[in-house]
């Protein structure tokens, strides 16, 4: 699917990715259209391939999903936002009465899509934690369900779970594996490629990496189901606006810059926190130590820009947070600023309040970590 050559590196495939052969006298990088309705001809509306109106096809969200299917391995469809992305991916596919089985430790709206929306129409859910995910299907506890879905790295806990042995489960037993990739991106793990039938990312995040538009987008590799979720797509509506895909596309040039510098600190910062006596259960995947570590680097294709640790408690929280310059207390994750998020404060994940997750930005290593051990030696 990908027109990408299978040797250039991933500095080279973050920016080239979707690019389109050059044509003499046209944009080095397509600009932002924004025109809802299209000039129609006489011909039926789409002839051709011709764009009719934005909500169905549009040419700056079709060179933005260009280039994440060739990174994914797949064909994508972008959507306004990561949740859009994971509720057309369920609903487009599961029916009134199907088994559904989702992480029980994953991305909380997730679970209250499930528990507000999709059992309400009659979906059975059912969640199983990500490490307990692979034995559940070689158990064949899985067997009957249409779709299963996996979150790995799971966010906020960072646990990791084997997307092959899920989807080799999945495939003799005939249900579909999605994958949230967001923590990842597609640059770290190619769920496609482990045998996963659908890839969704929160774009939000470390993809687009500047904390400053929303955006989702799911990739397959089968004609079938991209039909489903297009249509699904087209009649709900859930596409994104042109100056968000555009600006989506202009910020995944640097993906590979940027996860280079956040994995190098959050090396840094992982043994910072697991050397440091007010701090407790320490997670990195790529820290020998975790319990993810093997199967995280066997995996995976890079590491993650996320830690997540424990301050004694809330009151801890607020003495860390007081004496930081460059850890600002903020939501989301994988943009350019290094950010803590009190999981806690958000209510519904059962974390202790003193539960924090790291996201490393591009700052300076050396500053970033600085700030950490004094504002740590503060608390
Ligand atoms: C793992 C994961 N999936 C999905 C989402 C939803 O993304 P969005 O906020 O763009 O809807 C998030 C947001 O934090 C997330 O962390």
């Amino acid at each position: 699917m990908s027109r990408l050559p299978d040797g250039w590196g991933d500095g080279t495939r973050s920016v080239r990715a979707g690019e389109a052969p050059p044509v003499p006298g046209t944009p080095l990088r397509p600009s932002p259209v924004f025109a809802a309705p299209f000039h129609l001809g006489d011909r039926p509306p789409r002839a051709d391939g011709a764009d009719a109106y934005a909500r169905t096809e549009h040419p700056t969200s079709r060179a933005f999903e260009t280039a994440v299917g060739e990174l994914d391995g797949g064909r994508c469809l972008s959507f306004a936002t990561g949740m859009a992305a994971i509720t057309a991916t369920v609903m487009a596919l599961v029916s009134a009465g199907d088994r559904l089985v989702l992480p029980a430790d994953g991305y909380y709206t997730t679970r209250l899509l499930a528990r507000d929306e999709l059992e309400r129409l009659g979906i059975r859910v059912e969640y199983v934690p990500t490490t307990g995910i692979a034995d559940a299907a070689a158990r064949g506890d899985l067997d009957g369900a249409r779709m299963v879905v996996l979150e790995t790295p799971s966010n906020p806990q960072l646990d990791v779970c084997d997307v092959a042995a899920v989807a080799r489960a999945t495939r003799a037993s005939g249900a579909l594996l999605a994958v949230d990739n967001t923590t990842a991106t597609p640059l770290g793990q190619r769920p496609l490629a482990l045998g996963a039938d659908l890839t969704v990312g929160a774009d939000t995040k470390a993809l687009t990496g500047h904390s400053d538009l929303l955006l989702g987008h799911v990739s397959t590799a089968s004609d079938e189901l991209y039909d489903r979720l297009k249509g699904w797509r087209d009649h709900t509506g859930a596409t994104p606006g042109a100056f968000d895909a555009w600006l989506g596309h202009r910020s995944m040039s640097t993906l590979d810059l940027r996860l280079a510098r956040q994995a190098e600190t959050a090396a840094a910062v992982a043994e910072v926190l697991a050397a440091h006596p007010a701090v407790t259960g320490v997670r990195w995947p790529w820290r020998p130590e975790d319990p993810s570590y093997a199967l995280a680097t066997r995996q995976m294709l890079r590491p993650v820009g996320v830690v997540s640790a424990g301050l004694a408690d809330e009151a801890a929280v607020s003495r860390f947070l007081a004496a930081a310059r460059l850890w600002t207390a903020a939501t989301s994750f994988g943009g350019v600023h290094s950010t803590v998020d009190r999981r806690a404060q958000w209510g519904g994940d059962a974390v202790p309040g003193g539960f924090l997750r790291f996201s490393c930005g591009i700052e300076d290593t050396a500053d970033v970590v600085a700030d950490l051990t004094a504002a740590l030696d503060a608390v």
